[in-house]
């Protein structure tokens, strides 16, 4: 059962496993869909309006490609707040209702806390969450992950997930982490410099979800014992310029890291790579974010526009 069909996808809490199998098997098919033929037209009439508020690489070209190799159109706006009416000081609440009626889906990445339930709110066509805010979710990087550990390592239950990194301001894990939790027996090991912890709310959600999890300063320990080792940039807008001096270089990994990981792990990164993963790592088989992790940003976002736009 198709239960994305015009729905939103704000939160990671929406979906269960079920969901996310269906999501992966047409992901799989996306993938031998681009590989024979590019794509196809099935989403031809339909259109995507991305309106990101905040800078993306990665999540606004990859809808936007995902978008038309299906066959559809698409409304790109990278730069809402200086290139649209945004800069005369409309509401996003309007905002989205202007592109509600432009538009049949809305992708929509914005600094603040919030945004993407009041857009759902005020919105009258499915809202894609592309990165909400410094504390929020960005729920399309965790199925990317998530799907990648999947097709790599065959399973994500009973596997060792070590993130490392910033994790007070880092939506694609906050996402990952609760996504996490739907599957058995995962264990959570959090690395962060002592200034930047998992935010509260999270610590205590995984509380209650009764989840093997443990937060640290130190990691190297636990690298041999990892199946994931998923590392993240130190979020340099989302802090003033003196924490920013005292926790960037924290964690680098380099060659004399990814030798203490297990021959049989992976090493993530949804990016962009600031200096936290040294070049000399990049041609490392485990090493995905350039490969796999990347590539499969097209696949899963491919898939989930069909079933949201598809019966
Ligand atoms: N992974 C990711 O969200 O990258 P962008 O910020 O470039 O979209």
């Amino acid at each position: 059962m198709n239960n994305f069909y015009h729905k939103n996808i704000i939160s990671v809490e929406e979906l269960n496993i079920k969901d996310l199998e269906l999501l992966f098997e047409k992901a799989d098919s996306m993938k031998t869909l681009v590989k024979n033929s590019g794509g196809d037209k099935r989403l031809q009439g339909k259109i995507m309006a991305a309106l990101f508020y905040e800078p993306s690489s990665r999540t606004f070209s990859s809808f936007i490609s995902a978008m038309q190799r299906l066959g559809g159109g698409i409304i790109p706006l990278n730069g809402m707040s200086a290139n649209t009416s945004v800069a005369k000081g409309e509401t996003l609440a309007d905002t989205v209702r202007v592109f509600s009626a432009y538009s049949d889906v809305l992708v929509i990445r914005h600094p603040d806390p919030g945004s993407l339930q009041l857009a759902a709110k005020f919105a009258t066509k499915p809202v894609i969450n592309a990165g909400e805010g410094a504390t929020g979710e960005h729920p399309t990087q965790a199925f990317i992950d998530i799907y990648t550990t999947i097709k790599i390592l065959g399973k994500v239950s009973g596997l060792h997930f070590l993130i490392i990194g910033d994790l007070a301001h880092y939506r694609p894990t906050n996402s990952l982490i609760m996504a996490l939790t739907k599957y058995k027996n995962v264990t959570i090991s959090l690395a962060t410099p002592k200034q930047v912890p998992i935010q509260d709310n999270l610590r205590k959600y995984l509380q209650k979800k009764q989840v093997n999890f443990a937060e640290y300063n130190d990691f190297e320990d636990l690298l041999p014992e990892a199946d994931v080792l998923y590392v993240t940039r130190v979020k340099k807008e989302y802090m003033s310029a003196l924490l920013y001096q005292k926790i960037k270089g924290s964690y680098i990994v380099d060659k004399n890291i990814t030798k203490k990981m297990k021959k049989k792990s992976i090493l993530l990164h949804c990016l962009p790579r600031i200096n936290e993963i040294h070049t000399e790592v990049d041609s490392d088989p485990r090493a995905l974010y350039f490969k796999d992790q990347l590539l499969n940003g097209l696949f899963v976002r491919m898939a989930l526009l069909d079933l949201i736009l598809n019966k």
